[in-house]
């Protein structure tokens, strides 16, 4: 068991030149993509700018992530600063209140209607609002509010919502409910959200991602003067485990989001749970170890599994938890490689999500495998917790629009 337990943790080294090449191969998969050559990464555009920082006034934000909505009514100050008036959120999956607005039986127009109804308890509109919706999701956008999902990803899987346009399906749920006041003017993915968050007070941020359920990056092309979702949590050119073509096996779509589904919340507790099944013959099954349940073992706190397990699921989640953190660092090194080569800037990347938050050592190990890889320029690139990034970043695309 020994033997088996040191194998698997020199699988999921990876080591400082696995990183860097990771790095390399991210960041040539980047100009692939923008070039419209066959990459993994699917290279959004967001047709939208950083903001200014002067924006200001309110708005209604919609966040949906996949596993709540949150509806905020948010007030711009300008100068980097904002106000949260109201919000609610809400699950979109809650089995004792009897609806999963997230399974294949559930379609479009009832998952909208969800929405919409949250959204007008919460913007209560004396007048015409405007309301900029973090969709975070790959979506093919025509324009800043026309955005048609390319697919689900994250295990959703309601009908009749794939290859649709989501702000229109909104604002028809909108206006169904009796809040046709609302007006759906941007759509953004949570990355570029927060990304935006970072920049209304902070010029020197252009990554932002998401360490969370599911994982991605985007980052600003300054080129093009336009923020890029890049979808990473695709990439694919990574050294996988037999574990990994297990997991990616069972999953909702085999063969799609295999970075994702080796670092994201989402996956890590199934993976920690297939490989505690092979090491100790347990039978921890794919569902019973969640990523929470790695947060507590980690952080020492007793009673969550039998004596006997603890230790060996300890020596498992460090490892699972140390390999995501290093194989994100390394698409954020690629991502930098590509943005500035020579290094000779500062970089902000502002990050979101519960596994970058909460997760002990997380955030550590990013940080040391940045380091590591940039040497004498350590601290050229700063790692930013931007917290609901999604929400605000998305009531400040709706200020960019309303400028415009
Ligand atoms: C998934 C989605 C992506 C989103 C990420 C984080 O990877 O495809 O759009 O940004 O999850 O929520």
């Amino acid at each position: 068991m020994a033997d088996k337990l040191a194998r698997i943790q020199a699988a999921f080294n990876v080591t400082d030149e696995e990183v860097d090449r990771i790095a390399d191969r991210f960041c040539q998969a980047m100009a692939a993509g923008l070039a419209g050559q066959f990459s993994p990464l699917k290279m959004l555009p967001s047709f939208l700018d950083k903001p200014q920082g002067s924006e200001s006034g309110c708005y209604m934000a919609l966040d949906f992530g996949g596993t709540n909505i949150r509806a905020v009514y948010v007030e711009l100050l300008g100068g980097g600063q904002w106000r949260v008036v109201r919000k609610n959120s809400a699950p979109l999956k809650h089995l004792q209140g009897g609806y999963d607005y997230t399974g294949a039986d559930t379609n479009a127009e009832e998952l909208f209607d969800f929405i919409a109804e949250a959204i007008i308890n919460t913007a209560n509109p004396q007048r015409e609002l405007l309301l900029g919706h973090t969709f975070s999701f790959p979506c093919r956008q025509l324009g800043i509010n026309e955005a048609l999902l390319i697919n689900w990803t994250k295990e959703i899987r309601t009908a009749g919502v794939e290859g649709r346009e989501v702000n229109r399906l909104l604002a028809e749920s909108l206006n169904r409910q009796g809040g046709g006041g609302i007006k759906p003017c941007v759509v953004l993915n949570d990355t570029v959200g927060t990304l935006v968050t970072a920049a209304y007070d902070d010029p020197n941020a252009d990554i932002g991602t998401i360490c969370g359920t599911g994982h991605n990056t985007c980052y600003y092309d300054a080129e093009r003067a336009m923020i890029i979702n890049m979808e990473s949590g695709n990439f694919d050119e990574l050294p996988v485990t037999a574990y990994d073509r297990n997991l990616d096996e069972l999953s909702e779509k085999p063969g799609q989001q295999r970075l994702e589904k080796m670092v994201a919340g989402r996956y890590l507790g199934a993976l920690a749970g297939l490989i505690a099944d092979d090491v100790f013959g347990a039978e921890f099954s794919r569902e019973r170890i969640t990523t929470e349940d790695l947060a507590a073992i980690l952080n020492q706190q007793e009673g969550c599994f039998a004596a006997g397990e603890e230790w060996g699921l300890r020596q498992i989640a460090a490892l699972v938890v140390r390999r995501s953190a290093r194989l994100v660092a390394a698409t954020f090194l690629g991502t930098v490689r590509f943005i500035d080569p020579l290094l000779t800037k500062q970089h902000t990347i502002a990050i979101d999500g519960s596994l970058y938050e909460k997760m002990p050592g997380y955030a550590g190990h990013i940080e040391a495998t940045l380091n590591t890889a940039t040497g004498k320029k350590t601290g050229q690139i700063k790692l930013r917790l931007t917290k609901d990034g999604s929400g605000i970043g998305a009531a400040i695309a709706a200020a960019i629009i309303a400028r415009r």
